[in-house]
């Protein structure tokens, strides 16, 4: 091809990224005695009885290779020993601008065919699966086994551990995304709405609402205590007492994940503090990260940290022990410390082993996403929480715990909603990088 930076160092790595996935499904599909694999991007949902669509991110195994999340209606075969065979779902269309490929050096290395249908390619005779949003009857016209379990536990395993041009495009969202950061934090502190804290975050991270790689939550004041509060308020509150952003990018497929917490001007005093001490344990489990850490555990510890800085604070008068075992520490923070990140936000294979064997989370811990041991390679999240969530809370009082709650400053904070602090990390051989830039 013409006119492509054959020298950049990006296509260097997603070279070296595809020969690599390429050497691993020639050994999954060949120990699992298939000739191939037919991968689909998947396409948008029309709302119902209408002619408007939902966004849309193709298939995570797709975008593993083509890293194109809105290329729909499109069909990737994998067979060991050949090129790679991308049909591109590119009709006449007046209406809209048909799908490209970018001009760039791995698009030579694939066989390409831009077609006007949307059909998948008839397959060779032999054993094949097809993967993604197909029905079992699509699956069955083509002769292929759609969507076995074992192909997709092993491809999805094949997705824990990123390589160096995944991390790299995980490293590009994150500097993204971080600038939306910095420009939404201006505009919190400037007297902004939650939709002006939004449409700062998106003018600032370079991205159209529909290419995020989720809803940014932009919670003010009691907002911020609702996990994943989906509204964007148009008018400003007359009290500003604080902001949680949790807001992300996406780049070549990669996701960001970014959590920040801000004390606005009308914040209580004891409302800062408690942001410094989520900050600072977040940065202590951030210390811990190395390969063959098991990330439950760092769960665990996070709640013991979260008692020691509930009983620092004054919110509680216990042991950190004691708020952990009668369940305080979970009603002020219900989520998982964090979860594997990649083309998917909650990246897959979270709870299994690397033999595909279920590891469920702990009793007490049901939203937990990521129960394994650590390896290099992985890359996760960090996100500690701390919430006054009051239907959490307010069982509590009933029992022994609830003369163990200071309910005075609980409720003194209760119009701060809450704090949650989330960076992204990878693991690496001697311990951990991180990926998020400072604010
Ligand atoms: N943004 C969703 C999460 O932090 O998991
Ligand atoms: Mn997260
Ligand atoms: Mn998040």
């Amino acid at each position: 091809m013409t006119g492509v930076d054959t020298s950049s160092s990006i296509a260097t790595l997603q070279r070296d990224h595809l020969a690599a996935l390429q050497q691993t499904y020639n050994e999954i599909l060949t120990r699992l005695g298939l000739d191939g694999v037919l991968l689909y991007s998947g396409h948008p949902r029309r709302h119902f009885a209408d002619d408007q669509e939902a966004s849309f991110a193709a298939f995570g195994h797709f975008m593993h290779w083509i890293g194109q999340a809105d290329l729909a209606r499109s069909w990737l075969l994998i067979c060991p020993g050949q090129r790679p065979r991308l049909k591109v779902h590119a009709p006449d269309d007046f209406w809209h601008l048909p799908a490209r490929l970018p001009d760039e050096p791995w698009v030579a290395t694939f066989e390409i065919e831009m077609s006007r249908d949307d059909a998948p390619p008839a397959l060779p005779t032999g054993r094949f699966a097809v993967l993604g949003d197909v029905s079992a009857a699509l699956a069955d016209s083509l002769g292929a086994a759609c969507n076995p379990t074992d192909l997709l536990g092993a491809l999805d395993e094949g997705r824990v551990r990123k390589s160096d041009y995944e991390i790299a495009c995980l490293r590009d969202a994150n500097q993204q995304a971080m600038a939306g950061h910095r420009a939404a934090r201006r505009a919190f502190l400037e007297g902004g709405a939650e939709l002006d804290v939004q449409f700062a975050y998106l003018s600032a991270s370079r991205q159209r609402e529909t290419a995020l790689p989720y809803a940014s939550i932009v919670g003010l004041n009691a907002h911020a205590g609702v996990l994943h509060y989906q509204h964007y308020d148009n008018v400003a509150p007359a009290r500003r007492r604080s902001l949680l952003l949790d807001a992300g990018h996406r780049q070549r497929g990669y996701c960001a994940d970014i959590t920040r917490t801000w004390a606005g001007p009308d914040a209580d005093p004891a409302f800062a503090p408690l942001i410094e001490g989520v900050t600072a344990l977040q940065q202590r489990l951030i210390d811990a990260l190395a390969p063959g850490v098991d990330y439950v555990d760092l769960h665990q510890r996070m709640h013991q940290a979260l008692g020691a800085l509930l009983a620092d604070q004054g919110l509680v008068h216990c042991t950190p022990e004691a708020a952990v075992d009668q369940g305080i520490t979970r009603a002020f923070c219900p989520h998982g410390l964090g979860h594997s990140l990649g083309l998917q936000v909650h990246d897959v294979a979270g709870r299994v082993d690397g033999a595909g064997r279920p590891l469920p989370p702990p009793d007490r811990d049901p939203a937990l996403r990521l129960t394994r041991k650590l390896e290099a390679g992985m890359v996760v999240t960090m996100e500690p929480g701390l919430y006054v969530i009051f239907m959490l809370l307010a069982p509590l009082k009933e029992g022994a715990a609830g003369g163990d709650i200071d309910w005075r400053l609980v409720e003194g904070l209760a119009d701060h909603g809450g704090i949650r602090i989330e960076d992204n990390l990878v693991i690496t051989p001697s311990g951990h990088d991180t990926l998020t830039p400072p604010v």
